[in-house]
């Protein structure tokens, strides 16, 4: 299973900065127990992802396998996911592998224009993924490949899989009108919590990954979690210590700091995760994504002797799957001997703990999650992890952790400007706003 170790929280360890176990036992823990087993959120269903019968899944990712290229459109909770699962369980994968896989969430136009040039459509599957079935990103390139199939006589029919609520929107009304193949995201989990349904797992078996693996790592954590006591429950200790560090010591970024390129992806899932269903009412615990031991040459300056504010989440790896000996070159040089005889991995794990310690010997709280190795199985015992942390944290924080208001004026600005109907006044303010912006331009 995957360990967590927490005594870099601890006023014993690293002083004034640091909690009591008392600390830690002082938030309301019954109340999560009751949030949890009374589902007081019906958005907790995601709790029994790990449970779906993933048949329908399995039979798309057959199909979409016989494709040379996978096209995923989708933003936020419905691209994050996907992402993290390819560059985690299959690195570099479309120098190595097929069906290649691309994920356009950004709407950035040379990115599409890039895709297309590599993908050839003829031989490509789209996976349109939206909740919603409104994300302005995700429709407006859902339209443009539609009718760029359309164009080379190609019936969008065999050429994508719809992925969205399992009743209503946009999406799902077109899926029923054109007869398209489609997948449904139940009914009420919320986007970012959704990388162990539909949304992630049709990707993971489209790499070749087998979805049931991750499922039961998730049911495996899910489980844990179950145990309401503060120190046996993984979800409830790093929700409650990362609150307790921000209640009661004043911390308020959480770096999340794994030490593996596979993870980098999943550094910014885990940040959208938090900081959509945290950061709000002013409050919260901004999430930072980083990545070792690549950040040990930029930002851990600022972790050490910046503004009292970090949490880092180190997420150090037992097992690389692999190794590389560090050759017995430059014998004569005292500068590089040392290095000889070593490994690339003993490297690695030497700075991750070399760090926890400088942290510590500063004050600076940590957390380390040791992950066995990186694989389906823990990679579902990660996401779920982390998602269960999270609605706990909405809990202790006070904010309903499954909504996301501050994300609503930008769209409703966006929508204006375009020309939606029912939001004229947001034009409005839109143009106004532009006029005002020019007065101080240099
Ligand atoms: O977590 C969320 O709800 C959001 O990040 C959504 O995933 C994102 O906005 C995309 O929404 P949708 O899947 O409806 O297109």
């Amino acid at each position: 299973m995957i360990r967590i170790a927490y005594s870099n929280i601890m006023k014993d360890l690293i002083g004034i900065n640091g909690l009591t176990e008392d600390d830690l036992k002082a938030v309301n823990i019954k109340n999560v127990q009751d949030m949890i087993l009374k589902r007081s959120y019906s958005e907790l269903a995601f709790l029994d992802l790990p449970a779906q019968d993933i048949s329908e899944i399995k039979k798309m990712g057959e199909y979409a396998r016989q494709f040379e290229n996978f096209i995923l459109l989708g933003i936020g909770g419905s691209a994050l996911g996907p992402r993290s699962i390819v560059e985690a369980l299959s690195p570099f994968h479309n120098y190595l592998r097929k069906p290649r896989v691309f994920i356009y969430d950004n709407v950035d136009p040379l990115t599409l224009q890039r895709i297309l040039e590599i993908a050839d459509l003829r031989k490509s599957l789209i996976n349109v993924i939206s909740k919603s079935g409104s994300t302005a990103e995700t429709l407006a390139s859902f339209m443009i490949l539609w009718q760029k199939f359309r164009d080379l006589g190609l019936s969008p029919k065999n050429h994508m899989i719809i992925t969205t609520d399992p009743h209503k929107g946009n999406l799902r009304k077109i899926a029923e009108d054109f007869n398209l193949k489609s997948l449904p995201i139940p009914l009420e989990v919320v986007g970012r919590y959704s990388v162990l349904s539909s949304v992630g797992l049709l990707t993971a078996e489209v790499i070749g990954v087998d979805c049931k693996e991750m499922l039961e790592g998730a049911r495996d954590m899910g489980q844990r979690c179950l145990n309401f006591e503060v120190n046996e429950n993984p979800g409830l200790l790093i929700a409650s210590a990362l609150y307790q560090l921000y209640n009661l010591k004043n911390f308020n970024i959480t770096v999340m700091l794994p030490y593996s390129d596979r993870l980098k992806s999943f550094s910014e899932w885990f940040c959208q995760l938090w900081a959509e269903s945290l950061c709000k009412e002013g409050k919260g615990l901004t999430p930072y994504p980083s990545l070792g031991t690549t950040d040990q040459h930029s930002q851990l300056q600022a972790w050490m002797e910046g503004p009292k504010a970090y949490v880092v989440i180190f997420i150090s790896i037992d097992d690389y799957g692999t190794d590389v000996e560090i050759p017995y070159v430059f014998e004569e040089m005292e500068g590089l001997n040392y290095l000889s005889g070593h490994t690339l991995a003993k490297l690695i794990t030497i700075e991750q703990e070399a760090t926890e310690i400088a942290l510590s010997n500063n004050s600076k709280p940590s957390i380390t999650i040791h992950l066995p190795r990186i694989d389906s199985y823990y990679l579902g015992q990660l996401f779920h992890l982390f998602s269960i942390a999270t609605a706990i944290g909405g809990f202790l924080f006070g904010v309903n952790p499954f909504n996301q208001p501050g994300v609503e004026e930008g769209k409703d600005l966006t929508y204006g400007m375009l020309g939606k109907r029912g939001y004229e006044k947001k034009k409005e303010e839109f143009i106004k706003y532009r006029s005002n912006k020019n007065r101080f331009m240099i």
